[in-house]
C-alpha cells in the first residue's frame, strides 16, 4: 500500500492560554499534488504551514510525514526531516544579503555537508532552471522582486526536495511575475512530481494549484479540486 506523503488527524494549535488556533483539522495530501490554501488573514494558515514545515509542533493531534509522526521526534530528527524532505518558499524571499545568489542557493548543501564543487554545480543548474544563469555573482538587492523569489525558488529546490511549502510566494509581485513564478511551479509539480503546498490571497493564483483548501477560523471550511 502506497502511504500519503502527508496525513493530517484531529490537529489543534494553541499558542497561548486562549481559543486554539488551528481546530481539528484533517486531511491528506499525496505525493505529487499541487495544494492551495486560501483564508482570511489569522485563519491559521501560516501557523499550518509551520507545522507541515516541522517548523512548529501541534498542540493535539497528529502530523504523519511520509508515515512517521512527527509528535515522536526531537528537534534534530526534525530539523533532519525538513532539510531532505521539504524546501520553503517565503513571501520575504529571506536571502542573506551580502552573500551572491550561487551562495544563497547553494546554502541548504552546507548544511547538507555537501562539497563546494558540488554546491557550486548545483547551484548553477539551479538559477539557470529559474532563468537567472547569467547573474550568480550579483547580490539579492541588485535583482528585481521577481527575480529575488526566483532565486527563493531555486534555494528551495535546491536540495531536490518532495515538498515544497510556499507561504504566499507572489505576496509582493507583480500580476505578470506572479504569472511567471506560478508557471515555474507548475512546472516543477508536472515534471518532476514534487508535492506543492501553496498559501495564498489571491483566487487567480489559486488556479494554478490542482486542489484548494479553504481554511476558516483555524477549521477547514472546504476542500476540493480547483
Ligand atoms: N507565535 C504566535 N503566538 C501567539 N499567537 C500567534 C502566533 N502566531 C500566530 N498567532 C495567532 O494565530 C492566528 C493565526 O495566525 P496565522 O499567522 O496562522 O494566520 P494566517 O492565516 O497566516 O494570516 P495571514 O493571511 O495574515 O498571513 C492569529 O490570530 C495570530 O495572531
Ligand atoms: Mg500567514
Amino acid at each position: 500500500m502506497i502511504r500519503p506523503l502527508i496525513c493530517v488527524t484531529g490537529l489543534y494549535k494553541q499558542y497561548l492560554a486562549n481559543v486554539p488556533v488551528l481546530k481539528d483539522i484533517n486531511f491528506t495530501i499525496e505525493g505529487g499534488e499541487f495544494v492551495a490554501i486560501m483564508g482570511h488573514s489569522g485563519s491559521g494558515k501560516s501557523t499550518l504551514m509551520n507545522i507541515l514545515g516541522c517548523l512548529d509542533t501541534a498542540t493535539a493531534g497528529h502530523y504523519y510525514l511520509e508515515d512517521r509522526d512527527t509528535a515522536t521526534l526531537n528537534s534534530d530528527e526534525l530539523a533532519l526531516l525538513r532539510n531532505n524532505l521539504i524546501g520553503f518558499v517565503f513571501q520575504g524571499f529571506n536571502l542573506l544579503p551580502r552573500s551572491s545568489l550561487l551562495d544563497n542557493i547553494a546554502l541548504p548543501l552546507l548544511y547538507a555537508g555537501k562539497s563546494k564543487a558540488a554546491r557550486r554545480a548545483k547551484a548553477l543548474e539551479m538559477l539557470g532552471r529559474v532563468g537567472l544563469a547569467e547573474l550568480g555573482e550579483r547580490l539579492p538587492n541588485q535583482l528585481s522582486g521577481g527575480q529575488q523569489q526566483r532565486v527563493a525558488i531555486a534555494r528551495a529546490l535546491v536540495t531536490d526536495p518532495k515538498l515544497i511549502l510556499a507561504d504566499e510566494p507572489t505576496g509582493n509581485l507583480d500580476t505578470q511575475t506572479s504569472e511567471d513564478i506560478m508557471k515555474i511551479f507548475e512546472t516543477m509539480n508536472a515534471e518532476r512530481k514534487i508535492t506543492i503546498i501553496l498559501v495564498t490571497h489571491e483566487p487567480d493564483i489559486a488556479t494554478h494549484a490542482k486542489r484548494l483548501i479553504r481554511v476558516k477560523d483555524g477549521q477547514i471550511d472546504s476542500d476540493k479540486p480547483t
